[in-house]
């Protein structure tokens, strides 16, 4: 008897047909309302959820007692409670490695669009409001050569440390758990402490994951220690930074500007004094949305909860000690 998944997210015609074949499948069209009512009502039946975007925890994991495994289609692990699918025996699988290179890109657009305020300029054209040569007033930064300085040395901070490298000419700084020799042979990177690399680099970029130890990381003590030309850009999780004391460094201008891809609340309210401000480019958690990577997220998480409900130890378990084969 084929097992029952449930979607709570929309994959392409070929991946559906596969899961199809080999499971009865619920798809929840969104997130909405009506559609968390759908997911409560299949979750009994359950032994495979496939998704991203919604906060997994005990109470919503209560309602499926047969569940075997969730694969998440995205890098990041923050809306899991861990633990207790570890403590439940179900198996929980990411998407890591196909979103790397597409997400560094992200980094290095956020990077680019600040310094040279590509941004707030192009809105100044389209606004009619080009009407003359532009002067000092209006000019940016350069990128090449400046120090770029990365916090969370994994994958992603590796592919934005070889672009900044390679392309740029940048010096790279990075600070992590622990130092990376390979990366620095590779990058000619150099490892510093968090207040020396938040005081040296240019563009101080986050690409580290949101785990307790991360929450809140870079607050008001840390903007004081960057100076007024430093660029802040974050790809990685809205809740690493303390957004009251980012609003209050841009709003002022003791950093110079900031590229944003995530927020502590998503969708990012209107009503943002982020949205108030000509220093900040925000993007709407666009970091791995790109068509091709999105498609390889969606294999690579339908690879995972298949080979899991068939037993076999998924290639990106995320609780290896929920493997209990
Ligand atoms: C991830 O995969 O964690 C990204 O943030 C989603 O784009």
């Amino acid at each position: 008897m084929k097992k029952s998944v449930v979607l709570y997210k929309k994959l392409s015609a070929p991946l559906m047909a596969r899961l199809h074949e080999q499971a009865e499948v619920t798809l929840i069209e969104s997130l909405d309302e009506s559609g968390l009512a759908k997911l409560r009502e299949a979750l009994p039946a359950a032994r495979g959820l496939l998704g991203a975007s919604l906060r997994l925890d005990a109470k919503l994991l209560d309602l499926a007692p047969n569940l075997e495994a969730v694969a998440s289609v995205s890098v990041g692990v923050d809306n899991y409670d861990i633990d207790y699918l570890t403590q439940r025996g179900i198996l929980l699988s990411n998407t890591p490695d196909v979103l790397t290179e597409t997400t560094a890109d992200t980094g290095f657009a956020l990077i680019l669009a600040t310094a040279r305020r590509v941004v707030e300029l192009a809105n100044m054209v389209r606004a009619g409001n080009w009407n003359q040569n532009i002067g000092p007033l209006h000019f940016g930064s350069d990128v090449h050569g400046k120090t770029l300085g990365i916090i969370g040395m994994g994958r992603i901070g590796e592919a934005l440390a070889q672009r900044g490298h390679f392309g740029f000419g940048m010096p790279v700084i990075y600070h992590s758990h622990s130092p990376k020799p390979a990366v620095e042979q590779r990058f000619n990177a150099e490892y510093r402490s968090l207040p020396d690399l938040l005081q040296q680099a240019d563009f101080v970029c986050l690409t580290l994951p949101l785990t307790a130890e991360t929450e809140g990381l870079i607050g008001a003590e840390e903007f004081a220690l960057m100076g007024p030309e430093t660029i802040f850009i974050n790809i990685s999780r809205g809740k690493v930074v303390d957004e009251p004391a980012l609003i209050e460094a841009l709003q002022q201008r003791t950093i110079r500007a900031a590229g944003l891809d995530v927020f502590v609340r998503e969708p990012l309210g209107h009503d943002s004094s982020l949205l108030r401000l000509n220093n900040v480019v925000a993007t709407p958690h666009i970091g791995s949305a790109t068509h091709e990577t999105r498609e390889a997220m969606a294999t690579c998480a339908v690879d995972n909860l298949l080979a899991a409900l068939a037993g076999e130890k998924p290639k990106n378990l995320v609780n290896p000690t929920a493997w209990k084969h």
